[in-house]
């Protein structure tokens, strides 16, 4: 935008106004987003502009910035509901609880349950029957090397599927099981995920509110297809999972402090690369919104047995990692 003078007449000053860049980090998806300050309230202008990159870009990097939980929490909220984690209790933040911990620094001597969050290709609370909308993280400490994340496009990756192959998976509904979260998991927490969090059915193509194109929704944490047998879903499950995360579909992520990153979990499928001296702090803090509701229970009967196993320990549960970790 270019603002003229008007005291002077046009063509004698002309300044620059300061407003949002928007530059592409990846071909298949990711952009860098500087001129704004996420720490101040936004105008509705640059709200709208922010969207409009969302939606085009998938993943903003918005590096520099200056955020606690209360501003990360205020920024979220221009992108929905926030998700208070009801889902894991054990991940919020101490004193935040629309704040999640993604760190491996000790609180009061343990190390957080969300220590190793991530470490499969997954979209955000595809495990609920409201998954995540957007996911914002923000970098405050980070490894001297590796604990990048990796975001593929699963638009590009639902189009290179052949006109047959799409039209099957249309009509397909996939079981996402949480039980499927990555291997490196404290068997107490992976236990209470799954007694709070039994199996949900999603569409295994969804059709993305805003840019109204189809997108994958099947990971490493899709167990079946509904209506089909393991027998015949798994070959299945592993070929949409090699096929939607090849280097083509992919944005890689690494990490500098004071980045805000901002993803949607919609049309992209993302792993936090554990690849980093566990002795060295990476200390990262996530918000998310409430998408729409899209999925069911797979069996509502387990379902109800299990939420009720976990409301009888839901004491241990809200004491939190400690208490997992005694
Ligand atoms: C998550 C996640 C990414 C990361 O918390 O679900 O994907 O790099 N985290 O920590
Ligand atoms: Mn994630």
């Amino acid at each position: 935008m270019t603002w003229v003078n008007t005291l002077t007449g046009p063509n004698t000053t002309t300044f620059q106004m300061p407003t949002i860049q928007v530059q592409p980090v990846g071909f298949a998806l990711g952009a860098r987003v500087t001129g704004v300050d996420l720490s101040k309230m936004l105008t509705s202008d640059e709200v709208q502009q922010i969207k409009a990159a969302w939606t085009k870009h998938l993943v903003l990097v918005f590096p520099g910035q200056q955020l606690d939980p209360a501003t990360l929490t205020a920024f979220t909220t221009h992108f929905g509901e926030l998700d208070n984690y009801d889902s894991q209790p054990f991940n919020r933040h101490p004193e935040h609880d629309h704040v999640m911990l993604l760190s491996n620094k000790p609180v009061n001597g343990k190390l957080p349950a969300g220590a190793y969050n991530g470490q499969n290709w997954h979209t955000d609370l595809s495990y609920t029957v409201r998954p995540a909308k957007a996911t914002m993280v923000y970098c405050i400490e980070k490894p001297s090397v590796g604990g990048d994340t990796m975001f593929a496009n699963m638009y590009a990756a639902y189009e290179a599927l052949s006109p047959k192959m799409r039209e099957f998976l249309d009509d397909l509904e996939a079981v996402n099981d949480v039980s499927l979260i990555s291997a490196r998991r404290d068997p107490a927490i992976l236990e209470a995920f799954k007694r709070l969090n039994p199996p949900v059915v999603h569409p295994a193509v969804r059709i993305h509110p805003e840019s109204g194109k189809p997108a994958l929704y099947v990971n490493d944490r899709v167990r079946t297809f509904v209506g089909m047998s393991d027998l015949e879903s798994k070959p299945i499950i592993k070929f949409l999972c090699e096929h939607s995360v090849q280097p083509r579909f992919v944005y890689r992520h690494r990490w500098e402090v004071r980045d805000l990153v901002l993803w949607d979990n919609r049309c992209l499928t993302h792993l936090a690369v554990g690849d980093y001296d566990p002795k060295e702090i990476r200390h990262m803090i996530r918000t998310s919104t409430m998408g729409d509701h899209y999925g069911r229970l797979e069996n509502p009967q387990a379902a109800e047995a299990s939420l009720k196993a976990a409301a009888a320990t839901s004491q241990e549960v809200a004491a939190g990692v400690s208490a997992l970790h005694d």
